[in-house]
């Protein structure tokens, strides 16, 4: 039977505090999802590669993918779930929402995740700020456009 090492890890998640017990080699995407039902946040390439995975860590976005969740002890994570409710959406999932932002969704997680930190640090981007800060997301459905006038609208509009 394969050895496993367990945790003590402190995690501040969308506001709430967790003392969880994880196994050493999970990621924070395996915590949110399966220890802590928060499916919003999605697992796409679980490589590094496409951001579905995008979480902010202490206010920094990151593929959740790809941090190890016994490294984020005493860290802050927001989640999809963070900013507003399929009732009450917040203003940039609104925007998403309005611009037709997405298609099949799965990537819209990450994206909004990504263009929330943005928007954070510059809430007036332009259209170059915005596709840099988006880069390392991307969308099988090829929603690119879209994707760009709902994060562009949403900055108007805050
Ligand atoms: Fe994390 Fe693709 S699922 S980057
Ligand atoms: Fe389908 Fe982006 S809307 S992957």
């Amino acid at each position: 039977m394969m050895n496993t090492y367990r945790f003590n890890v402190d995690l501040e998640v969308n506001g709430e505090p967790h003392a969880l017990e994880i196994d050493a080699r999970w990621t924070l995407l395996r915590v949110l999802r399966e220890v802590l039902g928060l499916t919003g946040t999605k697992r796409g390439c679980d490589l590094g590669e496409c951001g579905a995975c995008t979480v902010l860590l202490d206010g920094e976005p990151v593929n959740s993918c790809m941090t190890l969740a016994a490294m984020c002890d005493g860290a802050s994570v927001s989640t999809v779930e963070s900013l507003g409710s399929s009732e009450e959406l917040n203003s940039l999932q609104q925007s998403f929402l309005e611009n037709d932002g997405g298609q099949c969704g799965f990537c819209t997680p990450g994206f909004v995740m990504s263009a929330t930190a943005l928007l954070k640090v510059n809430p007036n981007p332009s259209d170059d700020e915005i596709r840099h800060a988006l880069a390392g997301n991307i969308c099988r459905c090829n929603a690119y456009g879209r994707i760009l006038e709902s994060v562009r609208c949403a900055a108007r509009e805050q």
